[in-house]
């Protein structure tokens, strides 16, 4: 049986899907089933922030068919994939990485995914990229350093359409490990709410411990 979750986000057989942009293709060994002639890939919760967030109770899901989204820390494409998925050809995916091990994966998967734009570039200085962006409706940031909230700020204030959100995967570890992470988070958050009007915070345990999930506005 499939439900429509959200917009283009799918629950295939209890579990949560997207429907494959490109059939036949798997991007990380994930499950693929088919119903009704449309081939959906299931969303491993273990392998990817945005699917656990959206299992412990995300409430709004920004991303949808058309929007176009400036990923930064794309890895190897895992998360990215499925947001190509949902937002379809007539969305777009900037995948911002860089590392060149994960580019080397990242790169195999956008010759598939033809809505992803690989770009090899450090987060930190987005006018490496600014070239060939314009405004974005979503940033989604998933980069895992001590500045996270330095990096998600200034490639708001470059990319981020008003109105726009921003979806940020936080590692309290990343920022200082002998810290309760409890207080690290209340920083993160009211560092950013200058930018953005925080709305959803998920507790990403036990998927990824020691991570929350934030979705906000850009003021
Ligand atoms: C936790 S992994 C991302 C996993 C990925 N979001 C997923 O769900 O499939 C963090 C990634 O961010 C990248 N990264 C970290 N700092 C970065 C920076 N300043 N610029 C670009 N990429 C960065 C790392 O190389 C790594 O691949």
């Amino acid at each position: 049986m499939v439900e429509e979750n959200f917009p283009g986000v799918y629950i295939v057989g209890g579990k949560i899907a997207t429907k494959n942009l490109v059939p036949g293709y798997r991007v990380y060994g994930e499950k693929i089933v088919i119903e009704g002639n449309v081939e959906y890939r299931i969303w491993d919760l273990h392998r990817s922030k945005l699917a656990a967030a959206m299992h412990k109770g995300l409430k709004e899901m920004h991303i949808k068919p058309g929007s176009a989204v400036l990923y930064l820390g794309a890895a190897s494409g895992t998360t990215a994939s499925h947001i190509s998925d949902i937002v379809g050809m007539d969305g777009i995916v900037y995948c911002v990485e860089f590392a060149q091990r994960s580019m080397r994966d990242l790169l195999a998967v956008c010759e598939r995914h033809e809505n992803m734009m690989p770009i090899m570039g450090d987060a930190r200085q987005p006018q490496q990229y600014a070239e060939g962006i314009g405004e974005v409706d979503i940033i989604y940031q998933d980069v895992a350093q001590p500045d996270q909230d330095d990096i998600f700020i200034k490639n708001s204030q470059m990319f981020l359409k008003k109105g726009g959100w921003g979806m940020i995967c936080i590692k309290s570890q990343s920022i200082d490990v002998s810290r309760e992470p409890k207080k690290i988070f209340e920083e993160f958050v009211a560092k950013v709410g200058s930018e953005m009007e925080v709305h959803d915070q998920i507790d990403l345990t036990p998927y990824d411990l020691e991570h929350l999930f934030i979705t906000g506005k850009r003021k």
